[in-house]
C-alpha cells in the first residue's frame, strides 16, 4: 500500500471539498435562483447595425398578448441605450434581444435573473416575466468608455 503522507491527506481532502463547495454553488445558482446564460441568438455587423436589421428601430414589439420581443442596441458616444425607457403590463413575457454599436457593453437588469454582455457582432437574447409591477432599471455593468455611468434606462412594469 502506497504511503500518504498526512499534510498531503488533508490537501487531498480540502481539494475534494472545495470540488464538492463549488459545484453545489454553480447547482444552487443554475437551479434554486435560477441563473440564465445568453444565447448567442444571431450574428450581426455592428458597421451596419444602425443601418439594416430589427436594431435600425430598436424597442418592444407584441408578437401576442402578454409576449413581447425587445430590441436593444447599446452604443457609444453618445453612451446610451435605445431604447431608454420601456412599458409593459403585468404579467409579460419579454424576450431581450441585446446587441452593441461598437465596443463591449453591459446589460443587468434589476430585480431579474437577467445579466449580459452587449457585444459588436452578436446578438444576445434572455427572456423574463414581469410578475410585480414597478420600475427595472438596467445599466451598463461593462466599463466602456467616459460616458459609461450615462447608460441606463428602465423597464415600466405597469399594473
Ligand atoms: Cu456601455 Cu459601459
Amino acid at each position: 500500500m502506497m504511503h500518504v503522507d498526512l499534510y498531503e491527506k488533508w490537501w487531498i481532502g480540502l481539494g475534494v471539498a472545495m470540488l464538492l463547495i463549488f459545484a453545489g454553488a454553480i447547482g444552487t445558482s443554475g437551479f434554486a435562483a435560477s441563473i440564465q446564460v445568453p444565447q448567442p441568438e444571431a450574428r450581426i455587423d455592428p458597421k451596419t447595425v444602425t443601418t439594416e436589421g430589427p436594431f435600425v428601430e430598436p424597442g418592444l414589439r407584441e408578437l401576442a398578448p402578454g409576449k413581447y420581443e425587445a430590441y436593444i442596441l447599446a452604443q457609444a458616444s453618445p453612451w446610451k441605450f435605445s431604447p431608454a425607457e420601456i412599458r409593459v403590463p403585468v404579467g409579460a413575457t419579454v424576450t431581450f434581444y441585446i446587441t452593441s454599436a461598437d465596443v463591449q457593453h453591459g446589460f443587468d437588469l434589476y430585480n431579474t435573473n437577467i445579466n449580459m454582455m452587449a457585444l459588436p457582432g452578436q446578438i444576445s437574447k434572455l427572456t423574463v416575466t414581469f410578475d410585480t409591477p414597478g420600475e427595472y432599471p438596467y445599466v451598463c455593468h461593462e466599463y466602456c468608455g467616459v460616458g459609461h455611468q450615462n447608460m441606463y434606462g428602465k423597464i415600466i412594469v405597469e399594473p
